[in-house]
């Protein structure tokens, strides 16, 4: 199997790219900027988002494709636009016209970041985006589920928390994925023979997690890690953090926060 992995020389590929050695004949590794030390089943493929043409040869000969390029932030609209909206919209159709059978496509926690901490929430509830950038990850799901439908591709959207080797601090106590169970999500994605278009969260085994992940649990995801062994890390960071009265109240945190001008109590209900 050959993967397309775009986003290649950013900080969640470059965690996942050691874990990759041995599942994939090849791994393409797209990006505007080259990634560092390629593995003898590494390919670099420069494309940016926006240049339909790079894309195309970037999706060659691909099986399954990990989208992890983009805008990773809250930033402009235009940048948002630019990379998010019309750039997952071009990777989508590059991957149709190569025949792509598969693509999984990396969502956010902040395409629901309105929701407020106390609710426990799965996927069929509507998106509460919490920022420009999660406007785009809630765009990014629904061309997911639209090339499914209409072109048969098979799609997963795993709505990622935090990845990375521990949690920071309490918000990510709740929300945080270990590298190794964001990779058994996207196995997922690239591999389940049954997979049509679905949406999960992309979260460890978290006892103080937000999200009703059942999902992910019926396409087999078993995640090894539990952010709870972490929790005293992770609250002494937190007491060293000033209290943020908008962020704490809601999922998405400080992406809540930046620029809120809202009912608070309206929001919050
Ligand atoms: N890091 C997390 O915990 C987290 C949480 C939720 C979702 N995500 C999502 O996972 C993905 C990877 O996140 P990350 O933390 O590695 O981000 P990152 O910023 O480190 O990497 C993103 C990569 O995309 C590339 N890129 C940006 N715009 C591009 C364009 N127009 N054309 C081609 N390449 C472009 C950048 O050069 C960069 O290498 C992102 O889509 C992000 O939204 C990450």
């Amino acid at each position: 199997m050959r993967v397309l992995m775009t986003g290649a020389a950013g900080g969640v590929a470059t965690m996942l790219r050691p874990l990759l050695v041995g599942l994939y004949d090849e791994v393409v590794l797209s990006d505007r900027r080259a990634p560092e030390g390629l593995a003898a089943h590494e390919r670099f493929v420069a494309a940016d988002l926006g240049d339909p043409d790079s894309l195309a040869a970037a999706c060659d000969g691909v099986d399954g494709i990990i989208h992890l390029g983009g805008q990773a932030y809250e930033a402009e609209w235009e940048v948002i636009h630019s990379a998010n909206i019309t750039g997952c919209w071009n990777l989508f159709e590059a991957a149709r016209q190569a025949g792509v059978e598969r693509v999984v496509f990396a969502s956010s926690n902040h395409a629901i970041g309105f929701y407020p901490r106390r609710d426990r929430i799965g996927v069929d509830e509507p998106v509460r985006p919490d920022s420009r950038y999660g406007i785009s990850k809630a765009f990014g799901e629904a061309v997911g589920s639209f090339y499914a439908d209409k072109f048969g591709l098979r799609v997963l959207s795993i709505r990622i928390g935090n990845v990375g080797p521990v949690p920071l601090d309490k918000r990510r106590l709740s929300i945080w994925i270990h590298q190794e169970d964001l990779l058994s999500l996207i196995r997922i994605g690239l591999e389940h023979p049954e997979l049509h278009n679905a949406i999960v969260y992309g979260v460890s085994q978290n006892e103080r997690s937000w999200w009703d992940n059942r999902t992910a649990y019926r396409l087999g995801y078993a995640p090894r890690h539990r952010a709870e062994d972490h929790v005293d890390a992770a609250l002494a960071a937190q007491a060293k953090l000033p209290p943020d009265p908008i962020g704490d109240l809601f999922q998405g945190g400080t992406f809540c926060a930046a620029e809120f001008a809202g009912d608070l109590k309206r929001t919050s209900s």
